[in-house]
């Protein structure tokens, strides 16, 4: 079954924005938490009498996770779908980082999906219904990154996929996105110039990654067109660095 009641973290801006909308214009309710009030908003505004659902919450906090679910489970017992969609990329040399900005990028970027992913597992699996997480990875995950925090994060980002893949079957499929450069998000605003650059020598397709095109693919993997797939990593990358 497609999932219907959909958890997105980060819907405030970028691919998470785009996909609040994508997954609303399919009939589907929405959930989402951010950390911008002022995105969420906005989000809410443009979506006004849909059925939407905005939270102003810090996925880094196990706090705000627990406070987050409880309300979402209380107010949508039927939840079926998890894209764990927020990350923080800051684009500098591990050389740059303190202890406290270490904590917050494995914070944002591993924490807050496995709490969230243990929350929403647990709500589903003694009752043994069915559902799917979605992650979202990244290249650099994959084959390495000029910020080597966040490249580590995203590899972890993709075993914990394959892992919660295991620990979760067979009724929730677990499935990772790993895009590219994607244009018209902070993130790609952070992205040093020269990388910039390197990543847009290496697509082999032309045209931008835009935040709508890595949020078909995550609907996809939300859809019961993937009901065959668990524990995969899907591409959205414009075949950079083919790997
Ligand atoms: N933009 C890219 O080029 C790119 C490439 C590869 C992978 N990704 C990954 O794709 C995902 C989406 O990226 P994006 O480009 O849309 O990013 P973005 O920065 O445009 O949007 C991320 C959203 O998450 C929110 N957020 C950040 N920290 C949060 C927290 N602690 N709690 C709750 N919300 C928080 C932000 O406020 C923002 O609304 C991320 O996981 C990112 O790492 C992005």
């Amino acid at each position: 079954m497609s999932a219907h009641t959909v958890i997105v973290t980060g819907g405030a801006g970028g691919v998470g924005r785009a996909l609040v909308g994508r997954l609303l214009d399919e009939g589907r309710t929405v959930v989402t938490c951010d950390i911008d009030e002022a995105g969420l908003k906005s989000l809410a505004d443009e979506h006004d009498g849909r059925p939407l659902e905005t939270h102003v919450r810090d996925i880094a906090s196990h706090e705000d996770c627990d406070a987050f679910m409880d309300a979402v489970l209380a107010a949508h017992p039927d939840v079926d779908g998890l894209v764990n969609n927020a990350g923080l990329y800051l684009g500098q040399p591990v050389w740059e980082y303190d202890d406290e900005t270490i904590d917050r990028v494995i914070g944002v970027n591993i924490k807050g999906p496995v709490w969230l992913s243990r929350r929403f597992a647990g709500h589903l699996l003694p009752a043994e219904r069915r559902g799917a997480i979605v992650n979202l990875a990244s290249v650099a995950g994959e084959v390495g990154s000029s910020d080597a925090l966040y490249g580590t994060v995203k590899a972890g980002v993709i075993g914990l996929t394959k892992s919660n893949a295991m620990n979760f079957a067979p009724y929730i499929r677990v499935n990772v996105v790993s895009p590219g450069l994607i244009v018209r998000t902070a993130i790609a605003d952070r992205i040093p110039d020269y990388r910039y650059a390197e990543y847009k020598r290496q697509e082999l397709l032309d045209g931008d990654i835009l935040p709508e095109y890595v949020a078909d693919v995550c609907a996809y993997l939300l859809s019961d067109r993937s009901r065959t797939l668990t524990g995969a990593l899907l591409r959205a990358d414009n075949g950079c660095y083919p790997r």
